[in-house]
């Protein structure tokens, strides 16, 4: 697909840097570089590709990620993923100008607020929906404590296609689990339904009192990347999510 082009002015506005007067001020000022040449027209127009973070400077920083940006976020404890709920929220731990971005950031589905682990966020919406879709076949990894050991028939009862969630009137897709220690499991799932592994536990007569998503497709959570850190995926790292290697 074609890169677009837009007015510098209308990008940085849009990527939450100001207002059209503000950011003419900025290049007036010479605070805005591209290549390391100053950019006093800001009417003039910018081809956006991913590179321009690295290539544009603001204000002595380079220039966040321009639109169609995704993140891979180590999702801490305790934060939701809302935009509006009480409480601190994933978009807290983004700079507070990107709250003021169009296209707006949104996260990939959700993880629960007391669930850790790989989340991803774009502004791209076609892109969210295809990550979303039943039919990209896009498994989701979680590692699971529990508060009781296994029975040794969970994973059967996930595999067959037929569990049933209180409250739902369609089975579940078959999902696999392995047992990792006697109160701890991996499980893949191919949807994603409310509060789906913690009630799936539920209804082998256990409870789930830690989760962490740690795979995404064929996307695996960096161990080097903290709690509450993350990174912006390349084109290459967008592919892995989609990656038919994906377990
Ligand atoms: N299943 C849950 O119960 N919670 C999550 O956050 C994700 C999957």
């Amino acid at each position: 697909m074609k890169a677009p082009s837009l007015r510098l002015d209308r990008l940085l506005a849009n990527m939450g840097y100001g207002s059209r007067r503000e950011i003419q001020l900025l290049g007036r000022q010479g605070r805005v570089t591209l290549d390391g040449a100053p950019v006093s027209d800001v009417e003039a127009r910018v081809t956006v590709t991913p590179d321009l973070a690295a290539r544009m400077v603001v204000d002595g920083e380079a220039l966040d990620p321009p639109p169609g940006m995704v993140l891979l976020l180590h999702k801490p404890l305790g934060v939701t993923c809302s935009h509006k709920e009480a409480g601190p929220l994933v978009y807290g731990l983004f700079p507070p100008r990107w709250r003021r971005r169009e296209p707006g950031l949104s996260t990939v589905g959700r993880l629960d607020k007391e669930t850790s682990g790989l989340l991803l966020l774009t502004d791209d919406g076609a892109l969210l929906h295809r990550i979303i879709s039943p039919k990209s076949h896009v498994a989701k990894r979680y590692r699971v404590t529990l508060d009781r050991p296994l029975r040794g028939d969970e994973a059967e009862t996930f595999a067959a296609g037929t569990l049933m969630l209180d409250g739902e009137d369609k089975p579940l897709l078959p999902a696999e689990m392995r047992a990792l220690s006697p109160m701890a499991a991996e499980i893949t799932l191919r949807e994603g339904r409310y509060h789906q592994v913690r009630r799936m536990f539920a209804a082998v007569g256990n409870h789930v009192v830690a989760l962490h998503r740690d795979r995404m497709g064929g996307l695996d959570l960096p161990e080097s990347l903290a709690p509450g850190a993350y990174s912006v995926l390349d084109e290459d790292g967008i592919a892995t999510i989609f990656a038919a290697s994906a377990k």
